[in-house]
């Protein structure tokens, strides 16, 4: 039997880069799998810490973590709320999207703590949003949608505030995920953004704040520091994470991409920690390094005009 690339001519398409729907593609079957074994109240976030915030937190909603998480996630989802210009009652007339909501949990716990009139999670992860809405969707009020950031399933001005965590930087193309959140928002809208980045990608996401004239960015926040401190106590011996990890029923293949005690699904790469098995899979080139390019995890509000 021949080669169908061989024959098709197909491999020398795929020569070079990858495209962005082969970016895609690999993306969604990844969160698929990692949906089909993460448990009910996973976010997929490296979390942050920050002391303030957390009693903050434990303020408006006591004991919001109380044998369910580390509150890492929480506290970084709390963060993309902060610098709104929301009024506890304001924010109940607000309908909010999150785009790359993962499994849901975080959209569920900023609707818990601000019950806002509606909420949309969408994601690319078709296995991800079953989960959300199997365990998590409440009618109009919160509610799950497959679909592409760089191609919004929505009607234009639909949203008040669209939020985005930890998920831009899988997109191919950032420049077309902000035009459509600009296209989504209504005027006077805000866009809370955090992620992390290299220094290219800062470099590129400067540039596309300067250039979409729909955005007015008043606010930053460089997070590193709490990202960092929360990847060092999740990846501390006996901690929350790596008892939540030991007890997670995974295939084989997703504890080895995942790493040693879960070091790589924790972040690991970004506090400079790589493991032996890292180490491994890098020379053997199973996995890259380029992760452990991220050096700044950043908030960043936009206004839409
Ligand atoms: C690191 S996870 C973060 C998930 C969630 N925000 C959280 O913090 O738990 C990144 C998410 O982005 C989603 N994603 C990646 N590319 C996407 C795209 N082009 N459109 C929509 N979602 C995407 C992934 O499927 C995944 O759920």
């Amino acid at each position: 039997m021949t080669n169908g690339n061989a024959t098709t001519g197909l491999r020398d398409l795929n020569v070079g880069a990858p495209g962005a729907d082969q970016i895609k593609g690999a993306v969604s079957a990844v969160y698929d799998d990692v949906a089909s074994w993460s448990r009910t109240g996973d976010f997929w976030n490296w979390g942050m810490h920050d002391q303030e915030m957390l009693n903050e937190l434990n303020r408006l909603r006591p004991g919001f973590n109380a044998g369910v998480s580390d509150g890492f996630s929480e506290q970084l989802y709390y963060q993309t709320l902060r610098g709104l210009p929301y009024s506890k009652e304001e924010f109940k007339t607000l309908k909010v999207l999150e785009v790359g909501c993962g499994m849901g949990e975080g959209l569920n716990f900023l609707t818990r703590l601000v019950d806002p009139a509606r909420a949309v999670g969408l994601d690319i992860s078709g296995a991800a949003i079953r989960r959300a809405n199997a365990l998590l969707a409440r009618g109009d009020r919160l509610a799950y949608v497959e679909g592409d950031a760089e191609k919004l399933p929505f009607e234009d001005g639909e949203f008040d505030l669209v939020i985005n965590v930890e998920s831009s930087h899988n997109y191919p193309d950032v420049d077309l995920f902000f035009h459509e959140v600009a296209r989504v928002l209504k005027p006077g809208g805000h866009f809370s953004h955090i992620d992390v980045f290299d220094p290219a990608s800062y470099v590129r996401f400067t540039k596309l704040q300067q250039e979409i004239a729909d955005f007015e960015w008043f606010h930053e926040r460089d997070v590193t520091e709490n990202v960092k401190s929360s990847i060092r106590q999740r990846m501390a011996p006996g901690s929350f994470f790596r008892k939540e990890y030991a007890r997670k029923q995974m295939p084989l293949r997703a504890r080895i991409i995942g790493g040693i005690g879960g070091s790589h699904y924790a972040g690991a790469d970004f506090i400079g920690h790589r493991d032996a098995l890292a180490k491994v899979l890098e020379f053997a080139r199973i996995r890259t390094r380029s992760v452990a390019e991220y050096e700044s995890y950043r908030h960043h509000l936009a206004r839409r005009g």
